[in-house]
């Protein structure tokens, strides 16, 4: 597989390098073209050296190749241009094609994914945000800014996502391509954590991170699937070809999962559910002294159990995959969730100072009705493969 990669001039140019490297061990072949501005921030040679092909950097310079825009646009499988500015952004949305880059991309019938990054106000200008709607209703994967200091000094959205995110979301959109174990069903996930409001500023959560629900996302794509994910608010990315649905709470989590359930063949609730929620939160912010009382005790009730109603409600044609974060006694905990729940099966996930939440790795098992699989300490994108793996043998043992 044969990756481009356009490169704009923004001060994250130099990410791109990192792109590179992440992309060419998945085991991509890269080549990179360069706007005039972009070699301001990163020399050509650096680019030059990492994919061992000439830098494409102009429409008329190469005597040898006098089509050049041609020649990348047709031999690409993907075409990703990061970081993507401002302008870049406007003159594909304008179909401006007066450079070697904007040629290409006008050229390519590849998939084109961006990477966005500016200023925040730049981002959020209506302008940006019109070519930005434009490219996202002509196919083009329009990857969304992360949050926090730009190189500026502000702070909001308009930082280049981390490399390795950017290469994961080009290497699935490669992979949904290929008709994978999954073609054609579709896979509801919940995942992240709620928050229960106690008065308009402060809430009830938990540590959940959304990376177990975000790297299966990806492997469910990887495998051909389309994806919905029901997510509560989280500040990873979730892959750019999942559907994703944000809600709060508990309730109106299991609300939107209800309402995408029937059309599931895969059905897996990564999220960590706040078990209780303030009965009574407050319509105004509670004050420090007037409002002691109400601080000092607050009255929880319970929330539905997504996994459980959702199990309940199943067809025969369904599979329903649950998770069991435990501290102690794992695999006994996650064998009662099972008959509990009701569900085909448990994730047993030991959690503790530093496994599970916001981490990197996991050490998992899988709990069936009939046996128990215990797994290595893995990366938890590699653990999300094997839970799409395991769930795509119970699917067909039921289909
Ligand atoms: N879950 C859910 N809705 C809830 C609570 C949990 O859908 N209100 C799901 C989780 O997404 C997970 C599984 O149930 O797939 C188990 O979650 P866990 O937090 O381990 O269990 P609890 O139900 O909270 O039980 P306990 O407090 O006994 O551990």
């Amino acid at each position: 597989m044969k990756v481009l990669v356009g490169v704009t001039g923004c001060i994250a140019a130099y990410k791109a390098c990192e792109i590179v490297r992440a992309l060419q061990k998945a085991g991509a072949e890269v080549e990179v073209v360069m706007t005039k501005a972009a070699t301001s921030f990163v020399g050509p040679q650096t680019f030059a050296a990492l994919t061992g092909h000439p830098v494409g950097l102009s429409l008329f310079d190469d005597t040898t190749d006098p089509i050049p825009h041609i020649r990348l646009a047709e031999g690409c499988d993907a075409f990703l241009i990061a970081p993507c500015t401002a302008n870049v952004a406007a003159k594909l949305a304008m179909g401006i094609a007066d450079d070697l880059l904007t040629s290409t991309a006008l050229a390519c019938t590849a998939p084109l994914m961006i990477a966005p990054a500016m200023n925040v106000h730049m981002y959020e200008n209506a302008a940006t945000q019109a070519n930005l709607a434009t490219l996202r209703a002509r196919g083009v994967h329009v990857l969304d800014p992360a949050y926090g200091r730009l190189a500026c000094g502000d702070v909001g959205a308009g930082k280049l996502p981390e490399p390795a995110d950017i290469a994961r979301a080009v290497l699935d959109l490669l992979h949904s391509a290929d008709a994978g174990a999954l073609a054609g069903r579709r896979v509801l996930i919940t995942s992240g954590p709620t928050v229960e409001p106690i008065d308009p500023v402060r809430f009830v959560s938990n540590r959940s991170s959304g990376k177990m629900g975000s790297a299966l996302a990806e492997a469910a794509l990887a495998a051909g699937a389309q994806v919905t994910v029901v997510s509560g608010p989280v500040s990873v990315c979730y892959p750019d070809a999942a559907s994703v649905i944000f809600v709060d709470t508990a309730c109106q989590m299991l609300d939107a999962a209800q309402r995408c359930a029937p059309d599931a063949d895969i059905i897996i609730c990564a999220a960590a559910v706040a078990d209780h929620r303030p009965a009574n939160p407050a319509a105004h912010k509670l004050k420090k002294d007037d409002d002691d009382a109400a601080l000092a005790s607050i009255a929880m009730v319970g929330n539905p159990d997504i996994l459980r109603s959702i199990a309940e409600g199943k067809r025969a044609d369904q599979v329903v995959v649950g998770f069991a974060a435990e501290t102690d006694e794992v695999l006994a905990n996650a064998q009662a969730k099972l008959h509990r729940k009701g569900a085909d099966m448990i994730v047993a996930n030991e959690v503790g100072a530093e496994l599970g939440f916001g981490t990197d790795d996991d050490k998992a098992a899988f709990i069936m009705r009939e046996s128990v699989e215990e797994l290595p300490l893995m990366a938890k994108r590699q653990l999300a493969e094997r839970i799409i793996e395991r769930t795509c043998n119970l699917l067909s043992e039921i289909s």
